[in-house]
This record gives C-alpha cells, sequence and structure tokens, in this order.
C-alpha cells in the first residue's frame, strides 16, 4: 500500500544524535500532557527512550483510550495501529504516526476489495450465515470495519484462543456460534491457535487470494473448520526448525520462546509460544543465569537482553531480523513532529472515516467482550 512521507528537511536529517535527544527532549516538555508518545516493543531504543508508555499494538491504543487529557498521540509504531488509536480514541484527540511509510507488510498482504471478493465467492459454495470473519489485529480499518459487519472480532497474538473458542466451540448456550471462520491476514496465527485448540491440518486450508475460490475445491470449503488466509509476517517467517535446533545444540538448558506469527513447525518445537508481551513476561520469569533463545524482532530481544544482565537473551535466528517498517521511526522523524506540534502544524495526522472507524470500533469492541 503506497504512502507518501515527504523527505525531512536538512535540519533534521543532518542533525546529530545529541542535538535531536536535546530537541526531543526541549519539544516533550514544551507539551506537557497535551502530548502522549507511545511506543511498540519493536522500536528502536533512539525511539523507546522518549516513549511515555511501552506495549503490543493493542496495549498502546487502550492507553490512548483511556488518557483523554491527551490531545496528541505520537504512535511509534506503524499505520494499522494509529488506526486503530484513531478507532478508540475521542474526537479531540490526534493520532501521529512520525513516518507515513510505516506500514506492515503483512497487514498489507490482505485488502478489504480481496476479502469482499473472497466473502462472496464462500457464499457461492458454503452458508455465509455460518461462517465468522476474524482479522488480526494487524490489518488496516477497513477490514475490520467489513469484519464488524460481518458480525466478526479483531483478535491479537494474546487473545486469538479466546476470539476462535467463541467463534468455534461455544455461543454460551453451548451450541458453536459458526461452522468455519475466514482468518486473514496472517496463515500462521490461525493455524498455530488452530492446532492448539485442537484441530488437525485437515480442518484447515490455506485461502490463497489470487486464485479462484482461494484456490480450493467445493468440497475443501465446505471440509474446512478454518480457511487461512495466505498472508504472513516476512520477519517472523524466517525462523526455522534449524535455527532451534543450533540454539539448543549451543545451549542445551535453554528456555526457546517464540512468536505466533512463526511457522508452525518453529512453534511445535519451541518450549513456549505467546505475543510480545508474553516473551516479555517469559524473560522477566527465566530463573537468573538463564539462557533465552527468542524468534520475534530484533529490537525486542537485544531491549530484553540489555534490562537483565543476569540473563542471556539472544535471537534464534543469527542474521539479525529487524522489521524494515517499524525501523522507519527514528529520532529525526519523532523531532519533526513533536516540534511541528510546537510551533501549532500537527504533521502526519492519521484518522480514519467515520463511518469505518464506527463499523471497526464494533469488530474491535466484540474482541473486547470476549476477552
Ligand atoms: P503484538 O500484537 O504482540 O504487538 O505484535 C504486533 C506485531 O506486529 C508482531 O509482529
Ligand atoms: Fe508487520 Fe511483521 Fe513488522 Fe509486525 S514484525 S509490524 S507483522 S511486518
Amino acid at each position: 500500500m503506497l504512502r507518501l512521507q515527504r523527505p525531512l528537511p536538512d535540519s533534521y536529517t543532518a542533525a546529530t544524535d545529541e542535538d535531536l535527544a536535546r530537541r526531543i527532549g526541549a519539544a516533550k516538555e514544551a507539551l506537557g500532557s497535551r502530548l502522549l508518545i507511545l511506543g511498540h516493543h519493536y522500536q528502536r531504543d533512539e525511539v523507546m527512550r522518549w516513549a511515555d508508555a511501552r506495549g503490543d499494538s493493542f496495549g498502546l491504543s487502550r492507553i490512548a483510550a483511556a488518557r483523554h487529557d491527551a490531545e496528541f498521540v505520537v504512535f511509534c509504531g506503524v499505520h494499522f495501529m494509529a488506526e486503530s488509536a484513531d478507532i478508540l480514541t475521542s474526537d479531540h484527540q490526534q493520532v501521529i504516526l512520525p513516518d507515513l511509510n510505516a506500514g506492515c507488510s503483512m497487514a498489507d498482504m490482505a485488502d478489504a476489495d480481496a476479502v469482499e471478493e473472497a466473502w462472496e465467492a464462500l457464499a457461492e459454495v458454503t452458508d455465509i450465515e455460518r461462517v465468522i470473519p476474524v482479522t488480526y489485529m494487524n490489518s488496516s480499518a477497513a477490514l475490520k470495519a467489513f469484519v464488524g459487519r460481518n458480525h466478526g472480532p479483531v483478535c491479537t497474538s494474546s487473545n486469538a484462543r479466546a476470539v476462535l473458542t467463541w467463534a468455534l466451540l461455544e455461543d454460551g448456550a453451548g451450541e458453536p456460534r459458526a461452522d468455519k471462520v475466514l482468518f486473514f491476514p496472517d496463515q500462521h496465527l490461525g493455524r498455530n491457535t488452530g492446532f492448539q485448540l485442537g484441530w488437525d491440518e485437515g480442518d484447515m486450508r490455506v485461502w490463497n487470494q489470487r486464485r479462484p475460490l482461494g484456490g480450493l475445491t467445493d468440497a475443501d470449503v465446505k471440509a474446512a473448520t478454518l480457511l487461512l488466509w495466505q498472508g504472513f509476517c516476512s520477519v517472523h517467517q524466517r525462523f526455522t526448525t534449524e535455527h532451534v535446533a543450533a540454539f539448543r545444540a549451543e545451549h542445551p538448558d535453554g528456555i526457546v520462546v517464540v512468536h505466533p506469527e512463526c511457522a508452525h513447525e518453529v512453534v511445535d518445537v519451541a518450549d513456549q509460544v505467546g505475543s510480545t508481551d508474553y516473551i516479555i513476561g517469559a524473560v522477566e520469569k527465566a530463573p537468573p543465569g538463564s539462557v533465552i533463545g527468542v524468534g520475534t524482532e530484533i529490537h525486542l530481544v537485544k531491549r530484553l537482553d540489555d534490562e537483565h544482565p543476569d540473563r542471556t537473551v539472544v535471537s534464534l535466528d543469527p542474521i539479525v531480523c529487524p522489521c524494515s517498517t517499524m525501523f522507519r521511526i527514528d529520532a529525526a522523524h519523532l523531532c519533526w513532529v513533536l516540534e511541528g506540534l510546537v510551533e501549532g502544524e500537527v504533521r502526519n495526522r492519521i484518522t480514519v472515516d467515520p463511518d469505518t472507524a464506527a463499523d471497526a470500533r464494533v469488530a474491535l469492541e466484540r474482541m473486547l467482550a470476549i476477552t
């Protein structure tokens, strides 16, 4: 998805780290409680040091929504997170993304038109009233709105299990709400959660959006409980079982913790699996002296290692794997948006149109009611 970030003036690109730090500090002080800076766990340290709150994608949106006094919410993360914050905050709050090119390649793998087409194709071969769409938080506001309109919830990596249970296993009266879920955009989170809940390979089919009927036969669609959109995260998909085996050979007592966006065979050989917040908790709970091999974005892994000097935290992938879009937010872009606010100019505001926001809020609130 093309979004255009205009180049920054030289006074930002040529500034030294010290100068940028001094200017960010001054702008922050000038804006006081009117400003809230949120930092996702994958942000660089030069940005994270300024965050008033750190968290995972959903946790940060909740914080934004709870801080009604903050007129400006500067979201140091990626586009879908800033959109979710805009949906959940009040009208007087403005959400800002320091670099408009900070998208999420996985979120971009499912667009609203393609999902609408898939929905129509499904309706021709199965009772669509018995299908619930579920979108991962890593998706555009338009997709969340589609899900809201079609009786589905959003999910995050920490509550996908509860959401699929709600959709497929119980409705409060002991009956399943639906026979199938169309899950997007991350096939891995859907598959890993499906296995956790007891389904097997035969109950899941991958939906290839480039092929008619997702590349499936009518019989495939009828047999499937989980239809998994063929999206993935290029950062998490890098981790392999060979990485885990190499780590275990070097650290026989080590602990392996991975994010559920990793492929199922990797999750299968890990000791623990969970969201970014879960991974942080797993490192905190590990006994001093532990060596922990982590399968997630490198900035979080390095920060966990720095902040726990009595433990060793390493990436399972020896080749550094940053999220290139998260990495776009740097001190220069943060400084640029903050100095704009001090001068009375709101740069890079992220807004979701009211109709889309209303439908997307339904899907988000449905998730909240489930979890
Ligand atoms: P969290 O929901 O754990 O913050 O993860 C978001 C993400 O983009 C993982 O790749
Ligand atoms: Fe998207 Fe993957 Fe980056 Fe997370 S790590 S923001 S899923 S590309």
